[in-house]
């Protein structure tokens, strides 16, 4: 088992100049107001951390509960590698100038028998404990299916670990319906 990690704060984040995404547009919350905008590499440790946090919150999985000892530094090169691929986007979202979710979309090929040939899949959804319910996924969620419409995609998919009934029915709530199940079966011995 990974050791267990120390609890996940909103990090402060520096100024930086010359950014190339803007702020997009603002939800207001309870809590006050969330803005996303795309990830850039100035990102990566507050990606690194959510995605690090998202594992963990995984334990009892039997996909996702099973971490490399060095998932971070993994984690980090992906992510490098990730916002660099012009096939796929990263938005985070602020509140107060500090990170508190993430969500990632790519663009994906269907099997070739079948309609759509493409859609946009979703990934490392991660909202902060001490934010969730406050509509945070909700517009990280919306500014996905625009970057899927702008690319002319009609259908968006994800996968959700069968053992996440919270993340199941935020999903639900969002208008994303069960599709098909995952099966798998350990091999063991020779
Ligand atoms: C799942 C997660 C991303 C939801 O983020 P969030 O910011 O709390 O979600 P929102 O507040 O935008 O809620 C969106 C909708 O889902 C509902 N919802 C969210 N979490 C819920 C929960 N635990 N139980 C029931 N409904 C929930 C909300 O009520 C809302 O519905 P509404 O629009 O009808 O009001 C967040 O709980 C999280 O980061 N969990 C840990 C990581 C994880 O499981 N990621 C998903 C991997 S697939």
């Amino acid at each position: 088992m990974p050791a267990p990690e120390a609890p996940l704060s909103a990090a402060p984040r520096r100024p930086i100049a010359g950014r190339k995404s803007g702020v997009m547009r603002a939800a207001h919350t309870a809590n006050g107001d969330v803005t996303v905008r795309l990830a850039t590499v100035d990102d990566i440790d507050a990606l690194v951390r959510m995605r690090a946090a998202l594992i963990r919150e995984h334990a009892g999985s039997a996909i996702y509960g099973r971490p490399r000892q060095d998932l971070e530094a993994r984690a980090r090169a992906l992510f490098a590698e990730q916002l660099a691929d012009g096939q796929q986007s990263c938005f985070v979202a602020e509140r107060g100038g500090a990170t508190v979710g993430c969500l990632r979309v790519r663009e994906s090929r269907s099997s070739p028998l079948l309609l759509p040939s493409r859609y946009g899949y979703l990934s490392s959804a991660y909202v902060l404990p001490e934010e969730r319910r406050e509509g945070v996924l909700s517009i990280l969620v919306e500014h996905a299916l625009a970057w899927c419409r702008s690319r002319g995609l009609v259908e968006v998919r994800l996968h959700v670990d069968a053992m996440n009934d919270g993340a199941a029915k935020a999903w639900e709530a969002l208008g994303f319906r069960v599709a098909e199940h995952l099966r798998h079966r350990v091999l063991t011995g020779g």
